[in-house]
């Protein structure tokens, strides 16, 4: 099987290896001639990197770089990148990279013809609204994991350097106009950053499966992505190379995101204010507390995650699910407790504080309060 396609859902996803070279067509799709390319540190001066930067330059799209961007992006990193973008004269951003480098970069697209500070478009109601539409920007993603989804989603991420909280910046003309999925992209991926992000495509599709908000087509996505990260997740951890596995992964981050429109819930509510305040990575941090989480929200999912462990091919119904999720973590490498993760010291309340505050616990299948989220948390660090 070739895993080659072109696709309209979300958006105009152009899938498939060796597809990157078609990235000056699909700046002209999107109305571009003079973008700029925002990616992290770590990727500005990869090989891959490059090479996109020559095949711009050669099309005669020239070679911008924008890349001071942190691994959880913040307003100074889009402050600098909307400098950059207006004293360039660009017409539009490619997002390139993880969930830093996309979300940051579709971040500066819209931002850059804005007056109000981003913080008035957080994802609460229509502040959307609050956007000038026809001053944004377009951008074209292009994800170099496989584990955000964020290439196919209408809103960033990004952390509040003051109060150390993540924000969901959100507006629909945010959605990438077009989508470069090339898993050659992604064969250079360190073998700990495919297990974290791979883990989280995994809790996008887990989280928006047991969400008890009513979305079948979500339901679905979200059942068939949980399955493919089970079969490709290992392999493309164990062979880098395997491209099949590489591109069913890529599949599957879009999968999860275009899934957690039905909801997420405490696994990124606790693991957001984690990454906030220490600094760690978001899908390793997801994997982490999935076990705890999977305890936690036990009597409401029980018999919905029997459902999914038939369908995974798992025998033991919920218990043996939760089997699976422990085996997983422990073959790719990522400790069982956040004290593993190197977090000493953890400021409870802070963290309680945090995950009560995220837009995530709406989604959760069981209230999260104060009494409940402690002990969760809590039992995230044992
Ligand atoms: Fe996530």
């Amino acid at each position: 099987m070739t895993l080659t396609a072109n696709w309209s859902y979300p958006t105009a996803v152009r899938f498939g290896a060796g597809r990157i070279k078609e990235l000056p067509e699909a700046c002209a799709a999107a109305g571009m001639k003079r973008p700029l390319l925002v990616t992290d540190r770590g990727l500005a001066d990869l090989p891959i990197t490059r090479a996109t930067l020559d095949i711009l330059d050669k099309a005669g799209l020239g070679r911008a770089l924008f890349s001071e961007v942190d691994p959880n992006p913040n307003e100074m990193n889009l402050a600098a990148g909307v400098a950059a973008f207006k004293a360039g004269g660009h017409d539009g951003v490619i997002a390139f990279g993880g969930g830093s480098g996309l979300d940051l970069g579709k971040m500066v697209a819209f931002m850059a013809g804005q007056t109000r500070p981003v913080w008035d478009f957080e994802d609460v109601g229509d502040w959307w609204t609050r956007a000038d539409a026809d001053a944004i920007f377009p951008n074209v993603a292009v994800p170099t994991t496989a584990g955000t989804g964020s290439e196919v989603g209408r809103a960033s991420v990004l952390t509040n350097s003051q109060t150390h909280e993540k924000k969901i910046i959100f507006h629909p003309k945010v959605l990438p106009s077009v989508v470069i999925c090339d898993p050659e992209l992604t064969v250079g991926m360190p073998k700990q950053i495919t297990a974290g992000t791979g883990m989280d495509a995994f809790a996008h599709c887990l989280e928006a499966y047991c969400s008890p908000h009513f979305h079948p087509m979500s339901q679905g996505i979200a059942l068939e992505g949980m399955r493919l990260v089970k079969e490709n997740l290992p392999r493309a951890y164990a062979d880098g190379t395997d491209l099949e596995a590489r591109g069913q992964m890529m599949a599957a981050a879009m999968m999860g995101a275009v899934a957690f429109q039905k909801g997420l819930g405490a696994i990124h509510a606790v693991s957001h204010p984690v990454g906030a305040i220490y600094g760690t990575h978001h899908g390793t941090t997801n994997a982490v507390v999935m076990r705890a989480v999977l305890d936690f929200n036990r009597p409401a999912i029980e018999e919905r995650i029997g459902k999914a462990a038939d369908y995974l091919g798992i025998s033991g119904g919920f218990d043996g699910f939760c089997g699976f999720v422990e085996g997983l973590i422990a073959d790719l490498g990522i400790p069982s407790s956040l004290t593993g993760l190197g977090i000493a010291d953890p400021d409870f309340d802070a963290l309680l504080e945090g995950a009560l505050k995220d837009p995530s616990t709406g989604g959760n299948p069981v209230e999260m309060t104060a009494e409940n989220t402690r002990p969760l948390i809590a039992a995230c660090f044992s």
